[in-house]
């Protein structure tokens, strides 16, 4: 079979990394990709959101089956288009991707379904916003109900502040027109839950957890991910059953029972709170870093599943006992501004897997294209040997304007 994988990043590099494992696979397209997919696949130029043109490259290519990685092209909808035409596709509709699109669907969900979540109420009135957070208790959380690559949610400890962030996104629409969800600060260690989910059925990955602070001791700004690690010691399989059936099976019944089906991945970001297991939010599609921990621990044939949910029918999924663990190597500057067009060297001294997310080819050389440039992920029968080998490839890869955290994984072995 001849496949398809949308999107050009890290997630997208594990994705087809996994698919190249799969004997049914004949040849991978990736569009846009980037210099590191293009070792693994042939890579399209074309943009993610051309979902107009990702359908002819999919008909006239002959491809049996698509992979949708970015929420930006569910949003635009090209689940919906590739259906249209007859394709088989991984993803929910742009309906079903509401459930990340929309915070204000997500949260109205959760209450109707009584999914465990952060208590909340949503505005689009500056004034009653502000006077809701006075009547509070600080610190509290301000979330844009709509796509805010990942800058709409911002933790307020003062009224002042709180006041900042409301005039942003209220008053001089900094992301758009959009409304305002202020739901309860929690607490507890935060991790994901990833699964595969056709309608009612639901398939569970193992968990990952994401790092996404700059540096290390989880200080400075908030990044896309500078890290991530499977399994994690701090959830139990009571924790993990409770989110299966209280809290992801749930999400997944409530879909249908709302008329808009979910078809692809769907991403619990949780938190283990004093009062138990409950939902920050969810995404529609696969976590970036996670995915590219998980899938390498992923012993069944990922094509199957990819079918099993495109196409109805049943999956198994086995998984690796040992232990992933992935370290970001980031530009200089990120999440701020960064220069790019460093050359990266020493690639292939790298012993584990490196995933590329923001990579491109300059005639022979390899060189930097993003904030977030490299994902090397380190095995191990255990996290801290994970870690030692994810450090060790590290110390490989040359390159001027690079850096990366060193303690991804302190939450497993410090055992909080
Ligand atoms: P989100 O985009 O909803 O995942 O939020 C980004 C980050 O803000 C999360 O990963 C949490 O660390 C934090 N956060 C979001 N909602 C809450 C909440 N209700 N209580 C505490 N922290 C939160
Ligand atoms: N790693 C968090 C996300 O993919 O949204």
């Amino acid at each position: 079979m001849k496949v398809l994988v949308i999107g050009g990043g890290g997630r997208e590099h594990a994705i087809v990394d996994a698919l190249s494992r799969s004997p049914q696979v004949e040849k991978i397209y990736c569009a846009p990709g980037n210099a590191g997919i293009a070792r693994q696949a042939e890579c399209v130029a074309i943009k993610d959101t051309d979902v107009e043109r990702l359908r002819d490259l999919a008909v006239e290519k002959g491809i049996g089956l698509t992979v949708v990685g970015p929420e930006a092209a569910l949003a635009a909808g090209v689940t919906d288009v590739f259906r249209a035409a007859g394709l088989s596709v991984f993803g929910p509709t742009k309906s079903a991707t509401r459930i990340e699109s929309s915070k204000d669907f997500a949260k109205e969900l959760m209450r109707k379904y009584d999914i465990p979540t952060a208590a909340f109420r949503t505005f689009d009135n500056y004034d009653e916003a502000s006077a809701y957070v006075k009547a509070g208790s600080l610190p509290t959380v301000l979330k844009y109900d709509g796509l805010a690559a990942g800058k709409g949610v911002v933790i307020a400890e003062t009224q002042e502040q709180a006041d900042e962030a409301l005039r942003d996104m209220l008053l001089d629409n900094k992301f758009g027109r959009g409304r305002v969800v202020i739901e309860e600060f929690l607490t507890g260690p935060e991790f994901s839950f990833m699964c595969f989910v056709s309608g009612t059925k639901v398939w569970p990955m193992v968990l990952a957890q994401d790092h996404k602070r700059a540096y290390d001791g989880d200080k400075g700004p908030n990044t896309g991910g500078m890290g991530a690690y499977s399994p994690l010691p701090f959830i139990t399989a009571e924790d993990e059953a409770y989110a299966l059936e209280h809290i992801m099976k749930p999400a997944a019944a409530a879909m249908v029972a709302e008329g808009c089906p979910f078809e692809g991945v769907l991403y619990g970001g949780l938190m283990k709170t004093p009062q138990g297991i409950k939902v920050i939010e969810f995404n529609a599609r696969f976590g970036d870093p996670e995915t590219e921990v998980v899938l390498p621990r992923l012993k069944s044939d990922i094509v199957d599943i990819f079918r099993a949910v495109a196409e109805g029918g049943d999956a198994r999924l086995e998984w690796h006992d040992f232990a992933a663990l992935g370290v970001v190597l980031a530009s200089k500057g990120y999440p701020g501004s960064y220069d790019k067009g460093f050359e990266i060297r020493g690639l292939d001294k790298v012993e584990g897997a490196v995933y590329h997310m923001g990579t491109k080819a300059d005639g022979d050389r390899i060189v930097t294209a993003g904030g977030r440039v490299l994902f090397v992920v380190g095995r191990g029968a255990t996290i801290p040997e994970a870690r030692e080998a994810a450090l060790r490839d590290v110390g490989r890869i040359e390159c001027d304007n690079l850096f990366h955290r060193t303690d991804i994984g302190h939450w497993a072995l410090s055992g909080k």
